[in-house]
């Protein structure tokens, strides 16, 4: 159409009598007008044909997706799923699950050595006996012994899988906290309407769910596509180098690296926002280190002490670095950053002064962004340190240790400081920061400042480091293209309803999925299964966990459908 409009504009320039000028002035006149309008219009169909429906926003919302093609088998599925008979199967297979005390403990020797491991033999067969269809159907790989790896080959190998991961593991509980449980931990107790007990809800249900979903899809005679891949760790709560860590190395080795279309782990669900319901799928997660310092003086008798030793030095340098926290600052690619917009944009109380500093933002340099004072992310912290910390580097002295004896001078003072590192910066950031406050305490006690990787000597302040995880990469969301992100949308709003909207989530603790940044670019940190009645995470990590039965149903009919619309979409 742009096109022509610029032909037209051409053929009139033509001029043949003796208004010549005149004409020939208003031709060029004309000619300009329909080259600029050309061109804007060029402008605009290109944005269009990217993108015709997301022109402009920056939250658009893909319409509730559903499978176009169906069969009987599966039509009666989605009754099926919906029914009680249903529901009361359900209940019994994650009440079961929850009855198998898969307890990680901190303190765990190897695999193969702690007998503790062994109950993850039990998990083993429940699942056999729970679900046989799976069994018979799927290539089943046990990784590290206890790590479970499903895969269902699709017809067309072109196409990269689909991974569902879940933990099969759970935070133990201590003894001493048995007595204020409502329902006994390990009872799997359903009372009318949860079902109670340990890894009820972290994450026995998101597991249970994915394998019911795998379990009927199969009954219901239907042949993937695109290969549908289980992986389920078994350490997930002690770090999970042994469970995850090995699966998505097999993966990574089988697949290539980002051979993976998608992957759906545990993680955030719904929320609700400025007096709207948005889904919150993780497409980010913040870092991690652990700092340690330690602090080395003269030892000596307490009767004549020194001015200052090595408890009282410790003591200054914690309190300089609680003096001086991290700012908040909002990078391009923090996925808080989104949700704002996506607030902005859909939400009917969004604050006003939140919408005036981001429109402000928008409007400025990517270098202001980068390097300014960050008003749009000093204002939002103001929303509470739960949602300050989703774009803040937090800092905590967790540990100290120092000193033996009452009469005795303390020659090594210890503690730790624990970061999670905000989207945007890295481990080297912090230990910059950390250093120059540790250099201010070592230089005016005249200790000498040993940084990261030196040996320790007598009169001195050494910072090592023992665990770092860098921020992960942003899963991508609101392309032009079609991607997993639409999928996953298309399919909770058809699952849920459309009044619920979805935005980017951030986690500011770290999941299995940690070791699969190479396994797949799509990486969503998704509690599929959404209780309306249920409040938070369910209690997770502490007494009186458990799971209203409805959102796990519903988290299997998402599975179902998640599949289904993977196998469709054109990714
Ligand atoms: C489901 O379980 C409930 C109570 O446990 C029972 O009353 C009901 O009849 C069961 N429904 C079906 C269809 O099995
Ligand atoms: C410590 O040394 C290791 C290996 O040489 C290196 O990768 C790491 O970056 C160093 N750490 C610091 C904080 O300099
Ligand atoms: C991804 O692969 C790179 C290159 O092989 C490797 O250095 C890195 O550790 C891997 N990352 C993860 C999270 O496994
Ligand atoms: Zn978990």
């Amino acid at each position: 159409m742009a096109k022509e409009w610029g032909n037209q504009g051409s053929v009139k320039v033509r001029r043949q009598n003796e208004y010549s000028r005149l004409i020939k002035f208003a031709a060029v006149l004309l000619t300009t007008v329909f080259l600029f309008r050309n061109y804007i219009t060029e402008t605009l169909a290109a944005h269009w044909t990217q993108n015709p429906t997301k022109f402009e926003a920056k939250c658009p919302q893909v319409e509730p997706l559903y499978p176009s093609q169906s069969t009987k088998e599966l039509v009666d599925l989605e009754e099926y799923l919906t029914s009680d008979e249903f529901r009361n199967k359900s209940i019994e297979k994650l009440a079961g699950a929850v009855r198998i005390a898969t307890q990680s403990f901190d303190d765990i020797g190897p695999v193969g050595e702690d007998p503790r491991w062994d109950i993850f033999y039990s998990f083993a067969d429940y699942l056999s006996s729970t679900f046989p269809l799976v069994h018979s159907s799927l290539q089943l790989e046990k990784v590290n012994t206890h790590g479970l790896l499903f895969t269902w080959p699709g017809t067309d190998p072109n196409l990269k899988p689909t991974v569902l991961m879940a933990h099969q593991d759970v935070v133990p509980v201590p003894d001493s906290t048995v007595e204020q449980w409502t329902h006994p931990p390990f009872s799997g107790y359903y009372d009318g309407k949860f079902i109670w007990g340990r890894g009820s809800s972290d994450c026995k249900n998101q597991l249970i769910a994915a394998l019911e979903a795998i379990e009927s899809l199969i009954e219901a005679g239907y042949i993937p596509k695109r290969t549908v891949i289980l992986s389920f760790g078994f350490d997930e709560e002690i770090s999970g180098h042994r469970g995850a860590g090995h699966l998505a190395e097999v993966l990574v080795k089988r697949y290539g690296r980002h051979g993976v279309a998608v992957i759906v782990d545990e993680g955030m669900s719904v929320i609700d926002n400025w007096g709207q319901v948005w889904a919150v799928p993780g497409v980010g997660e913040k870092g991690y280190v652990d700092v340690e310092v330690t602090v080395r003086m003269p030892g000596g008798h307490s009767s004549i002490p020194p001015e200052h030793n090595g408890i009282g030095v410790a003591g200054e340098l914690i309190t300089l670095i609680e003096a001086n926290p991290y700012d908040p600052y909002l990078d391009e690619t923090n996925p808080y950053l989104s949700l704002l917009h996506c607030g902005a944009e859909h939400a009917p109380s969004f604050p006003n002064k939140l919408k005036k500093l981001l429109d402000k933002r928008d409007r400025q340099s990517t270098c202001t962004k980068k390097h300014g004072k960050d008003d749009l992310a000093l204002e939002a912290a103001k929303l509470g340190p739960a949602i300050k910390y989703l774009f803040t580097t937090s800092v905590a002295i967790d540990l100290i240790s120092g000193g033996a004896k009452a009469n005795a001078l303390p020659e090594r003072t210890q503690f730790t400081v624990n970061h999670r590192i905000n989207v945007g910066s890295d481990s080297k950031a912090v230990f910059t920061h950390i250093t120059a406050l540790a250099a201010q305490v070592a230089k005016k006690h005249d200790l000498a400042l040993i940084p990261f990787n030196g040996t320790e000597t007598p009169s001195s302040i050494t910072l090592s480091v023992y665990k770092i995880l860098e921020p992960a990469p942003t899963t991508p969301t609101f392309e032009p293209r079609l991607t997993p992100f639409d999928v996953l949308s298309g399919t909770s709003r058809a699952i849920y309803s459309n009044e619920l909207l979805v935005a980017p989530g951030i986690m500011t603790g770290n999941t299995d999925t940690h070791y699969y940044w190479n396994v797949s670019e799509h990486i969503f940190r998704y509690g599929v299964g959404w209780d309306k009645e249920q409040v938070g995470l369910g209690d997770i990590h502490t007494v009186n966990e458990r799971i209203g039965v409805q959102g796990h149903v519903d988290g299997v009919r998402w599975f179902v459908q998640f599949v289904r619309n993977m196998d469709e979409a054109e990714l």
